[in-house]
């Protein structure tokens, strides 16, 4: 069976890329392969912007719940916090050992995020890649299910793991990125020419899956869209409409064309109601779920602490492997 491996930053409530672009596909990804997610709170602490000591704490507490209540069974799947398991940071020492300076400043999502701050930069920003190699790599997973915000970060483990492989002996298993057909890149409401993210400036922008019916109606209904009046899809001259169009197929699992097809004509008005009422009837029953788990915490720290021994089983192994490939003199 294949193995697959993915995870989320606890940094901000999700959102609704976060749903159509991961969690959908984590969800129905349990059906055919061996499936272990994460809750990646190593990396919600390279930005200093969203790191308060008790924010991160209960974020990452109700990142977990919000898995579960989107669908991820601990029965078939493992869930568990990054930090419980001290093989990632230890792997990616290793993995530092072999990735390059020049590679690392390159990277898309580390000079977005550093533009403008100058020195004072982490390191751990810079080396927050390495990172998602290390937890990928130690799995051996074989799919790597994400947003296409993603893919130079998936591409990076890849090489990395090539490198040791090449290096040291064939140690780790090369992973691929899959991307869902529709909600790959979900974009702002409010400026629909960048992607919808936990940190953007104006909240209108952005539908949080714990939204209740009302927001979320409300933010539909201020969608920018264009002037044109006319709905078809095409990213470059109707980012809104497509926008839009690309949110309802994922949530319905239609085709765009088929529902261009059903919505020629008709008012931009009547497009946004219907795709705000797609939104709220997906999100109801997971911010229903979410409320129950939410009132036993106890339950969720507990399916976290055999999630965690699960993944030591298959990342402590590895990371031996690993040390030993290098050369490093293991404990007698
Ligand atoms: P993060 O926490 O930013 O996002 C989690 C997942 O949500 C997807 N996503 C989106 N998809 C579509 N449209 C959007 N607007 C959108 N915004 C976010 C992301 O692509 C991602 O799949 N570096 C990762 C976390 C990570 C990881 C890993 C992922 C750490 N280690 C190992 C996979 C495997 C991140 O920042 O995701």
């Amino acid at each position: 069976m294949r193995r697959v491996f993915s995870g989320m930053q606890p940094s901000g409530e999700p959102h609704l890329g976060n749903l159509l672009g991961a969690w959908v596909s984590w969800v129905s990804l349990q059906d055919d392969a061996e499936c272990i997610f994460c809750v990646v709170d190593l990396h919600a602490i390279t930005s200093p912007a969203e790191h308060d000591p008790a924010t991160l704490r209960s974020r990452t507490l109700q990142l977990a719940t919000g898995m579960l209540a989107v669908g991820i069974d601990p029965s078939r799947s493992t869930l568990f916090v990054q930090s419980h398991l001290h093989e990632h940071a230890e792997c990616t020492w290793l993995f530092n050992c072999v990735a390059g300076f020049g590679e690392l400043r390159k990277m898309p999502q580390f000079r977005e995020k550093s533009e403008g701050r100058g020195e004072s930069v982490s390191a751990g920003l810079f080396d927050y890649p390495v990172l998602q190699a290390a937890d990928i790599l130690l799995y051996h997973a074989d799919e790597v299910p994400v947003g296409e915000d993603q893919r130079h970060h998936i591409e990076l483990a890849r090489d990395i793991g090539q490198r040791f492989n090449h290096r040291f002996g064939e140690v780790f298993t090369l992973p691929k990125a899959v991307h869902p057909p529709a909600g790959a890149r979900v974009m702002d409401l409010q400026d629909p020419t960048v992607k919808m993210s936990k940190s953007a400036s104006s909240e209108k922008g952005i539908v949080r899956v714990l939204d209740d019916p009302d927001r979320v109606v409300k933010k539909f209904r201020s969608a920018v869209t264009d002037s044109d009046a006319v709905i078809r899809h095409d990213r470059e001259a109707k980012p809104g409409v497509s926008n839009l169009l690309e949110i309802l197929a994922a949530v319905t699992g239609r085709g765009v064309d088929d529902l261009v097809d059903e919505y020629a004509g008709q008012g931009y008005g009547t497009f946004k109601a219907a795709v705000a009422e797609a939104v709220v009837e997906r999100l109801t029953p997971i911010r229903r779920r979410y409320d129950e788990l939410a009132d036993d915490p106890g339950e969720v720290t507990r399916i976290l602490a055999d999630g965690a021994q699960r993944a030591r089983a298959i990342a402590a192994p590895t990371l031996r492997e690993a040390k030993e490939a290098v050369g490093l003199l293991l404990p007698a």
